[in-house]
């Protein structure tokens, strides 16, 4: 499994943002739904073998996650307003406890540190971060997990926990890219390997 948690620090937490407004109303919720589409779409499909988390902070009851779930992914297409419709509708449900909104779709009101701990034991953490190590050293393993931030920095106590879980820091060089943009170069530097 290929997992990309993305932490959204302003993005809605409630279901009532415009699928017109995502950028403005919806805490850059259009950033989040840039990086569902690269981690999952090739060309003429989808990766079965991805899984995304965003990690959602902004108003009115953060934190919530909502995952997408490749094998069982399904109503998904490239454009970011039907995937935002997605995430809306996941946020119509409260649950501390994972409930499914529609195949492939889950969420629950949870944070970085539940993703983090629900994570499996053998999963490999990666954070991506611009003073990391080269990308040319990462390593493939069988169930790995990349977290990223969204256009604004992780907090200091968010950083710290990530590290002292993480088994590495990974830098895609000194530019600062787009968060979809740095999970496009990890998918096909892992499509390499
Ligand atoms: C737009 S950047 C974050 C904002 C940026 N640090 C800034 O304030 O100028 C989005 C995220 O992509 C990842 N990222 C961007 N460039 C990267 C790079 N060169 N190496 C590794 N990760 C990178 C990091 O996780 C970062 O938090």
């Amino acid at each position: 499994v290929r997992r990309f948690i993305i932490v959204g620090h302003k993005a809605s937490t409630s279901a009532d943002f415009k699928l017109d407004d995502l950028a403005g109303g919806a805490g850059r919720l259009d950033v989040l739904l840039r990086c569902v589409n690269s981690a999952f779409f090739l060309s003429h499909s989808i990766r079965k073998d991805v899984e995304v988390l965003l990690v959602l902070q902004g108003p009115p009851r953060p934190p919530r996650t909502v995952r997408f779930c490749g094998p069982e992914m399904r109503y998904l297409n490239p454009d970011e307003r039907s995937t935002g419709a997605l995430v809306r509708n996941a946020l119509l449900k409260s649950s501390a406890e994972e409930a499914r909104s529609s195949p492939g779709v889950y969420v629950r009101d949870a944070g970085l540190a539940e993703v983090l701990a629900s994570l499996p034991e053998e999963c490999v953490l990666v954070y991506l971060k611009e003073d990391g190590a080269p990308l040319a050293s990462l390593e493939k393993a069988a169930d790995m997990a990349f977290v990223l931030s969204d256009h604004l920095d992780l907090g200091d106590a968010e950083e710290s926990m990530l590290r002292r879980r993480a088994n590495g820091t990974i830098s895609l060089g000194a530019t600062s890219y787009h968060a979809d943009h740095c999970i496009t170069i990890v998918n096909h530097r892992l499509d390499m390997l």
